[in-house]
């Protein structure tokens, strides 16, 4: 089955085809060096960038896969969660596709999206598996038991990974996205000259939150500021990323080992993280865990992952109507 997919949850128009797992094209238009000069995305002109070159986005998607529009059996669209005016074009734009077509239109969670980026890379990776979805707007511990539903463990009860690395980079003066340079230009971590608390979550211990870690950080650049001192950004950044992936993979592995599961997936942009990688690598070699986790290229938001899923959605009767509207929040879990 051809789908022709829609990304456009936040600062990426991106439109893909494929068939099954199978990616035959995948072209993503990043807006970054436009939001890069406010430290963050701008919604506004996240959606206007979006109107403006989702069209040629699409054209030169069906162009490098190489097929005609009359060959797309399905238009699959993010229709949640994300920059709620960022997503009303994607699905606007995916409607008038899958009418114009008269194909059907699969609505497709970003979340599970992200989750579908490994079974790109990995064509044997099948549910149940337990997975780390870590992103910019989502820190998210989930059981996988099909390839659409899923069992929330536990989730940030505030900021998420990616925020939490985004906002205290901005605040070291480092260029957005913020967890990209940090992974850069981090060098070794010095907890005794930069100690950085360790949060508490109340009674779910697979709960997260990153808030308290972001505000620690901010305080800390504030003291060394007005004492006149030297910040070592590299080193901050480094113990910064040791802190927090010691919360994303302690609380993983206790999962792990709770549920009995063998198979461990990482997604989302934190997924790109080296030190996250490296570490879990080791952990999982040490404990006979399968690790995976989404090539570079489809770690951050993409329209190839959002086909693969589709895939799944659409076999498991999840179909849209005309009426289908963009939501700003809503959990992976969610029911029809
Ligand atoms: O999944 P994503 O592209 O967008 C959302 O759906 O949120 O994730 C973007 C997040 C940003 O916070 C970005 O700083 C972070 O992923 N990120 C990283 C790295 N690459 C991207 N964080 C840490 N290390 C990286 N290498």
């Amino acid at each position: 089955m051809i789908i022709l997919s829609v990304e456009s949850s936040c600062d990426e128009t991106s439109v893909a085809v494929c068939k099954g797992r199978e990616v035959l094209s995948n072209i993503v238009a990043t807006q970054i060096d436009e939001h890069k000069i406010y430290g963050g995305v701008v919604p506004e002109i996240a959606s206007r960038r979006h109107t403006e070159s989702i069209s040629a986005v699409c054209d030169e998607a069906v162009k490098t896969a190489g097929i005609g529009y009359d060959d797309i059996e399905a238009v699959a669209v993010t229709f949640a969660p994300g920059l709620i005016g960022a997503l009303l074009v994607g699905v606007n734009f995916a409607k008038g596709l899958s009418l114009s077509l008269g194909v059907p239109l699969i609505p497709v969670h970003h979340l599970r999206s992200h989750i579908a980026a490994n079974y790109i890379a990995h064509p044997d990776l099948k549910p149940p598996f337990l997975c780390l979805l870590v992103s910019g707007g989502n820190t998210v511990l989930a059981e996988v038991t099909s390839y659409t539903e899923f069992n929330i463990l536990g989730a940030t009860l505030d900021d998420a990974a990616g925020e939490c690395f985004d906002k205290a980079a901005r605040f070291m003066g480092l260029s957005y996205p913020g967890g990209v340079t940090l992974d850069k230009i981090a060098t070794t971590a010095d907890t005794e000259k930069y100690p950085l608390p360790t949060p508490k979550t109340g009674e779910n211990d697979l709960d997260f939150s990153f808030s308290g870690l972001k505000t620690a950080v901010i305080n800390l650049i504030h003291r060394t500021n007005q004492r006149n001192e030297e910040l070592d950004i590299p080193v901050l950044c480094a113990t910064l990323r040791q802190k927090v992936c010691d919360i994303l993979i302690n609380a993983t592995l206790k999962a792990a080992e709770r549920g009995g599961y063998t198979k461990i997936a990482l997604a989302g942009g934190v997924s790109a993280n080296s030190e996250l990688r490296a570490r879990f690598e080791e952990e999982c070699k040490n404990r006979n865990l399968e690790l995976f986790y989404p090539p570079l290229k489809y770690c951050g938001d993409n329209a190839a992952m959002v086909g693969v899923q589709a895939f799944y959605e659409y076999e498991s009767g999840n179909i849209a109507s005309t009426d289908l509207n963009a939501t700003a929040t809503l959990p992976i879990n969610y029911r029809k």
